[in-house]
């Protein structure tokens, strides 16, 4: 029996876990101890626990609390902590997600202690170290000993970065594999797509209507810490409301909801009198899911947000100057309108217009948990 850490710390990872329990408890349970972790960087109801209530992963086995802080003490603080789960729990393998603090943290704590890294969703890279995101997925990646790469520009990426394909078994932190492996998030997508329809009254109760609405989610630290940015995304917003009195539904994370406090004041009087704003608290991962396939079109600076309006068909506006996830661009669904007003409502009226938008299979089969899970318990 292979004795596994799940780590999880912000929402998406806990979210991105839940493929891999379900894998783990669908068709490795006699092979995978799944022991679950929260380093506790994320920490309120709706940013946390909502998820493991609604997405059935078992409760964490053990929560760090670390909460929240500046990033050198937030992952100093979860480095010793996990390195002390780590001594305590005695894992075969640690599993970690994605590009948050926590992410790095688990890294370094486990590669220290010459403990397997699994890193899902490996090569990504925006190719801007400004964001602290490029700088955990780097390091993350560089002490992983299985890197899975949902995308085949992140496998490219690796191997530009000195990885090598050919690689070949046993494989350790001096000898690591890398795969091409596909998106667990596309499989919570097809899984949790049709179950998402139990939540068909949110609408109503938000006062929308299904194909007629705008969907925004604001959370990066170069949107959110830079008053001038925000401003400039809500003044497209508004005008976007006023010109085509179309709703638009917020769930905003509490980042940006502290940050909206510094707005000018004449711009958060208009917001707050504006009725098509419907600015909510953070959502469950369903009710996100139906929004996803209700809106008519998406806005966001969320990686995961942007891949969720490909799976359910949405055009979507980034408010990023770059993506790690560049075939979307490519494709014509996505466009990176950065923090720019005139670009904001430039790509909403292309889009409000376009018809015929295709949007292929660019991630993986919707089985990539249980592929990470048997070359997990074949080759460590
Ligand atoms: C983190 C990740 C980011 C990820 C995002 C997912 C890092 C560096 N960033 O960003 O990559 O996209 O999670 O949502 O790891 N806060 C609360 N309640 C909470 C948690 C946070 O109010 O439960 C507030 C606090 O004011 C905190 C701020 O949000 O200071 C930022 O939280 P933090 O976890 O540091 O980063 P995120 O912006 O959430
Ligand atoms: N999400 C959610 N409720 C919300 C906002 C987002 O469940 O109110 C989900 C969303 O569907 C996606 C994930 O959270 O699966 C993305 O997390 P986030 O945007 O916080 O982080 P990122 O993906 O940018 O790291």
């Amino acid at each position: 029996m292979l004795k596994v850490i799940n780590l999880v710390g912000a929402r998406p990872q806990i979210i991105k876990a839940s493929a891999i329990s379900r894998a783990i408890t669908g068709s490795f349970k006699d092979q995978i101890e799944e022991v679950v972790v929260h380093t506790g960087q994320h920490y309120d109801h709706g940013l946390s626990r909502v998820f493991f209530e609604e997405l059935n992963i078992p409760l964490p086995d053990i929560n760090l609390h670390v909460g929240s802080g500046t990033h050198g003490h937030q992952t100093g603080n979860m480095i010793a902590r996990i390195e002390d789960t780590l001594s305590e729990v005695g894992p075969d393998v640690v599993i970690l997600y994605g590009d948050t603090n926590s992410t790095l943290a688990g890294s370094l704590a486990a590669a220290k202690m010459h403990i397997p890294v699994v890193h899902i969703e490996a090569g990504m890279r925006s190719f801007n170290k400004n964001m602290p995101e490029e700088i955990n997925r780097i390091t993350c990646d560089h002490v992983s000993t299985l890197l899975f790469s949902p995308t085949i520009t992140g496998f490219k990426n690796l191997i530009r970065e000195g990885f090598a394909p050919e690689n070949t078994p046993p494989y350790h932190i001096n000898n690591p594999k890398i795969y091409h492996s596909g998106d667990i998030m596309y499989d919570n997508s097809l899984f949790f797509g049709k179950i998402a329809e139990k939540k068909k009254n949110l609408p109503d109760k938000l006062g929308i209507k299904k194909d007629e609405f705008v969907l925004v989610t604001i959370h990066r630290d170069h949107n959110t810490d830079d008053p001038q940015r925000l401003a400039s995304i809500f003044e497209a917003l508004l005008i976007i409301a006023n010109k085509y009195k179309i709703p638009l539904i917020l769930p905003l994370h509490p980042r940006a909801v502290k940050s909206m406090t510094f707005l000018p004041h004449a711009l958060s009087a208009k917001i707050s009198r504006e009725p098509l704003m419907k600015i909510i608290s953070p959502v469950s991962f369903l009710e996100m899911i139906l929004l996803e396939k209700y809106a008519s079109i998406v806005m966001t600076d969320s990686g995961g947000v942007q891949k969720e309006s490909h799976f359910f068909k949405k055009a979507c506006l980034v408010f990023r100057p770059e993506t790690e996830w560049v075939e979307l661009v490519d494709n014509g669904t996505a466009t990176l309108v950065d923090a720019d007003r005139d670009k904001i409502i430039q790509a909403f009226e292309t889009y409000r217009e376009k018809r015929n938008l295709s949007f292929p299979e660019f991630y993986g089969d919707g089985h990539t948990a249980e592929f990470i899970c048997k070359e997990i318990t074949e080759n460590l």
